[in-house]
């Protein structure tokens, strides 16, 4: 027998394809990717075998996948919006939070690096129509210790439910921030109440929703990522518990513990210090980071 009549290469058949498949890999250096391409080998086999795919089947997922790749651009993923809405992002969110610490939510595709820095205590309002909102945290670690170095990073949408980014009426940078916290761990911002909105749907994942009879929206919320050296990186969401969409978040963003009270409240001292001529909202948010893996 020559080698070549040795290697099931010579016959590929239903129940040696897999293994031929992941033996073509074993070549791959990094443990961790070979293991990662080894099991997704396995899973999308299995899930052929399981489903008896057909042809058909199989080349209308390659012209979706065609058609999310020519929808795609710089400025938006219909694959990132595809893991959305599958509950990928948000399962990978989820293995990745720490007992103890505040819950993760999903990134989202308008959050950009390099938000202007503004002092604990900065209004974001400017020209924005909306309820203001103070939103005020504080950051510790698991046993309650201010992080003094922590950093947050926060964005939203404006009234009209769209990101600066896709809204030529908004100026730059509107409604997104970077600040330190105070040395008590203490953070303040005002802005305006964030707007339920809908994912895109001019794509095939809106094809998708739409055979799912599913809905686009999304509930209002706060976008923070909160940084601190020696901590794991929190990326996550708050929304607000009057939201009338908070049971049904397209992207399945919501936590019980990122739900939160909006209060209304009046202070004369907050009304002047934001040269405020009216009521506004008040939301706490304790934030939690685990320490990072030594
Ligand atoms: C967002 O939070 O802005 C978002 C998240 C997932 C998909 C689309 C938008
Ligand atoms: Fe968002």
């Amino acid at each position: 027998m020559t080698k070549n009549e040795e290697t099931p290469m010579r016959n590929i058949t239903q129940d040696n394809v897999t293994e031929a498949v992941k033996q073509s890999f074993d070549k791959i250096d990094d443990p961790r990717l070979k293991f990662l391409i080894e099991r997704l080998v396995s899973y999308v086999h299995g899930y052929a075998r399981e489903t008896q795919l057909t042809h058909a089947e199989w080349q209308a997922a390659l012209a979706f996948l065609l058609r999310s790749g020519e929808i795609s651009s710089p400025s938006r993923s219909e694959f990132t919006l595809l893991s959305d809405v599958l509950g990928l992002s948000s399962l990978v969110d989820l293995l990745a939070s720490r007992p103890a610490a505040t819950e993760g939510s999903v990134l989202g595709p308008f959050h950009t690096r390099g938000s202007p820095w503004v002092e604990s205590g900065a209004s974001l309002i400017k020209n924005n129509a909306g309820q203001p909102v103070l939103l005020r945290g504080k950051v510790t670690d698991t046993q309650g210790q201010p992080i003094t170095g922590a950093t947050v990073d926060f964005w939203q949408n404006a009234d009209n439910g769209l990101y600066w980014q896709i809204d030529d009426t908004q100026p730059q940078d509107n409604l997104r921030c970077q600040m330190k916290v105070l040395p008590d761990g203490r953070f303040e911002l005002l802005t305006v109440h964030p707007t339920p909105y809908m994912v895109p749907v001019d794509g095939p994942v809106g094809g998708l929703l739409q055979v799912a009879h599913r809905d686009a929206w999304r509930p209002a919320h706060f976008h923070i990522i909160v940084e601190a050296p020696g901590y794991r990186t929190l990326v996550t969401e708050l929304f607000d518990k009057a939201d009338p969409y908070v049971n049904q978040d397209a992207v399945f963003g919501v936590r019980e513990s990122l739900v939160l009270d909006f209060k209304p409240e009046s202070d004369p001292a907050v009304q002047a210090k934001y040269q405020l001529s009216g009521p506004y909202q008040v939301v706490e948010f304790p934030v939690v980071l685990a320490a990072e893996a030594k």
